[in-house]
């Protein structure tokens, strides 16, 4: 069963879950807020970024990359409603600038 390890600002989750299933739906459903909108890569409000495990997620989609720009899928970013765990990853949710 992957386990899932997400930094959200000052806090630090970690939870279990089922081989293949949305990494949105799963931490939303175990209260890691993740911020989203539109959960269909429209709006890009849950970008998250990968820090370990990247092999154990499905291939980044077209509508990722269109989205997020191949820039920042270099970088190790991803959408978590495109997003499908196969085996333990670290992430990050990065914080808004303030200007
Ligand atoms: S929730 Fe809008 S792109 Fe993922």
């Amino acid at each position: 069963m992957p386990r899932v390890e997400v930094t959200i600002g000052p806090q630090k989750h970690a939870f279990d879950m089922e081989k293949g299933e949305s990494l949105l739906f799963e931490a939303i459903s175990r209260s890691v807020m993740i911020p989203f909108n539109c959960t269909s890569a429209r709006c890009g409000i849950c970008r998250v970024k990968v820090l370990e495990g990247a092999e154990n997620l499905n291939e980044v989609g077209d509508r990722e990359i269109l989205r997020l720009g191949e820039e920042k899928v270099e970088q190790g970013f991803r959408l978590a409603c495109q997003t499908h765990v196969f085996g333990d990853v670290k992430l990050e949710v990065p914080q808004p600038r303030l200007y």
